[in-house]
């Protein structure tokens, strides 16, 4: 009983002492006076605590489509690159003078995806991250949480490609829903820019005049990469394939030549040396440095003991380097013929 009175005056102290804290200003709010480290330690132990706890019950979809990772890329560049940094960007104006600062994903991935998602809709209180759940669906930003799973191990190409925005996106359509994110190449493609054209470095067709022997075109580098894996030559393949070169096949993706070479090139050549392949069409463009070549054709084989007749769509990125062609991106889909 004796002790109430002291404990009340303590508190009655205490809680006066916190206003006072308050109303004459002493904490200073400016962001480049950075919080003491007893204080952050507790701020950041707060935000973990309560960013777990929300996110526990988020169920993950699968992530490694490359469909998403490709439309989430062309929201995260425009949309997070500014303070979140890209492959190849040091630093922003705009991050360097933020506290708290925002990471660079281009080097941190949180190791919880459902933890990232909760994050990029709900934002962090005081800090400057938006929550994007107000104006994006779910859909979109899981697309960003299935991008933010491969940045860190983008080259500059790399972020390049998987950020570009396709014509589709930019009418307003393409964000209708995982269903509407089909592998794109195999219909999107067939829509629009298939028909036969060509540009200065373009070959229409393999068909080559005795006066048009120029092989240091793009076309010319696809199809030379094509033969030698028809023709089984490893090396050969590797050698019109840029180090980084970003594959993408039947729903799986490589991120390297090397991981290429190791995973999926034995295959390929095993499929495509026993296989028939007949070129229905070819289209590309481009400039001095990049291009691209799209090409549509059927191709009658064995897979796993049965035959198959399947039409393929395959696009491809070219860069061009001291050494001439060199291709950065392969997307190959294939539909069964009907
Ligand atoms: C105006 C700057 C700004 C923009 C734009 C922004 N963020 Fe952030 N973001 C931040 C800041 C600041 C933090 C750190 C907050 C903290 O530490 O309390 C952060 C934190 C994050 C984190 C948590 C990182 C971690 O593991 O702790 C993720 C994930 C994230 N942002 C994703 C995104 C995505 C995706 C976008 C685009 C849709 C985006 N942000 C746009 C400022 C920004």
């Amino acid at each position: 009983m004796k002790l109430i009175k002291p404990l009340l005056g303590f508190a009655t102290l205490g809680i006066t002492g916190a206003a006072l804290f308050v109303y004459l200003g002493a904490f200073n709010v400016a962001a480049d006076e950075h919080h003491s480290k007893p204080v952050f330690k507790v701020l950041e132990t707060v935000r973990e605590r309560s960013i777990a706890t929300r996110a526990q019950d988020i169920k993950v979809p699968p992530l490694d489509d490359p469909a998403l990772i490709t439309s989430g890329g062309a929201d995260y560049n425009e949309m997070c690159a500014g303070c979140h940094l890209k492959p190849g960007m040091e630093d922003s104006e705009l991050r360097s003078a933020m506290y708290p600062q925002p990471p660079d994903l281009t080097k941190v991935k949180r190791a919880d995806p459902a933890q990232t998602f909760w994050i990029i809709k709900h934002g962090i209180k005081m800090s400057a991250m938006p929550a994007w759940g107000k104006t994006h669906d779910d859909q979109r930003m899981w697309a960003m949480v299935a991008f933010l799973q491969q940045l860190p191990r983008l080259t500059p190409a790399q972020y390049q490609i998987l950020t570009a925005r396709s014509e589709e996106d930019t009418d307003g359509h393409g964000h209708g829903g995982m269903e509407g994110m089909d592998t794109p190449g195999d219909a999107r493609d067939e829509g629009h820019s298939m028909s036969e054209s060509s540009s200065a470095r373009m070959h229409g067709d393999t068909e080559q005049t005795a006066a048009d022997t120029d092989t240091d075109t793009a076309s010319a580098a696809v199809d030379s990469f094509l033969k030698a894996l028809a023709t089984g030559n490893e090396k050969e393949a590797e050698k019109w394939l840029a180090p980084d070169v970003l594959i993408y096949e039947a729903g799986h993706a490589e991120t390297s030549r090397a991981e290429y070479t190791a995973q999926h090139l034995k295959g390929d050549i095993a499929f495509l040396s026993k296989a028939k392949m007949e070129r229905l069409e070819r289209a590309g463009n481009g400039g001095a440095d990049i291009a691209w070549v799209a090409s549509r054709s059927r191709i009658h084989g064995q897979s796993a003991g049965k035959p198959i007749d399947v039409l393929s769509t395959e696009t491809m990125v070219l860069k061009h380097t001291s050494g001439g062609w060199r291709i950065q991106h392969i997307q190959w889909s294939s539909a069964d013929e009907e």
